[in-house]
């Protein structure tokens, strides 16, 4: 099963995606999280990405296709993948599509997390990230155990770089401008689900898993 996540920064993809990668056993690929893995060990890569992120605005295409096309032919994702983050641009999109086809294979669904931009800015500022893991929370709806510390790997928390307010207005505006073409792109293709990102966490989960199928 090949799975896309598409909506705003901040609708629920990463923590969506991490949920259904779980239940269906297959790997989750986040493009942000990469970039991120990549900054923190001072990567080239990372260090290109990071002067994009952290403006708020997208690392360009060239960056990003080949890396994905790479790592959806390794062999754990044989039995499917879900992308969380990727296809972000139309050219994106095309990009997998052109690799996928030269397989054989395609999407299967696009996911789309629907939230309006008023919700985002709340959620994002009240987002933490663990510096180890990664791991994600939120103040109000998802805290950890202890505050400021992650419940998986016993690391500090912080608010993300890109989550201040003035970089979330602008990734949501990049987001609408270049990233929103695709729900059309994947409507024409018959493949794209939309849900409902506004209820919680677990009822957007069992949505996603009707979607899916058991
Ligand atoms: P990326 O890391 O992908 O960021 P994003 O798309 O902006 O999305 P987020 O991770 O901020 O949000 P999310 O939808 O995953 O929400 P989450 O589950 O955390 O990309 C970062 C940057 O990298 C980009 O800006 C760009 O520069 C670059 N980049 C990455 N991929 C790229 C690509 N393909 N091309 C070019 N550049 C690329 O949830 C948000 C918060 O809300 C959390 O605190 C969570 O706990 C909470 N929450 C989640 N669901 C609910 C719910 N149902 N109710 C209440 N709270 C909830
Ligand atoms: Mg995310």
């Amino acid at each position: 099963m090949k799975i896309i996540m598409l909506g705003a920064p901040g609708a629920g993809k990463g923590t969506q995606a991490k949920k259904i990668a779980g239940k269906y056993e297959i790997p989750h690929i986040s493009t942000g999280d990469i970039f991120r893995a990549n900054i923190k060990n001072g990567t080239e890569l990372g260090k290109k990405a990071k002067t994009y992120m952290d403006q708020g605005l997208l690392v360009p295409d060239e960056l990003v296709c080949d890396l994905v096309v790479d790592r959806v032919q390794q062999k754990d994702c044989e039995r499917g993948y879900i992308l969380d983050g990727f296809p972000r641009t139309i050219p994106q999109a095309e990009s997998l599509d052109k690799a996928l086809a030269e397989l054989g294979e395609s999407v299967d669904f696009a996911i789309n997390v629907e939230v309006p931009d008023e919700n985002i800015v709340n959620r994002m500022g009240g987002r933490r990230a663990c510096v180890g893991c990664g791991a994600t929370y939120h103040l109000a709806y998802a805290p950890t155990k202890t505050e400021g510390i992650c419940d998986t790997c016993g690391k500090e928390l912080i608010l993300r770089d890109d989550d201040k307010p003035e970089t979330v207005q602008k990734r949501l505006g990049v987001y609408h401008e270049q990233t929103q073409p695709l729900i059309a792109y994947y409507s024409k293709k018959g493949i794209l689900k939309d849900v409902d990102g506004t209820m919680d966490m677990e009822a957007v989960f069992q949505a996603i898993v009707k979607i899916l199928g058991a």
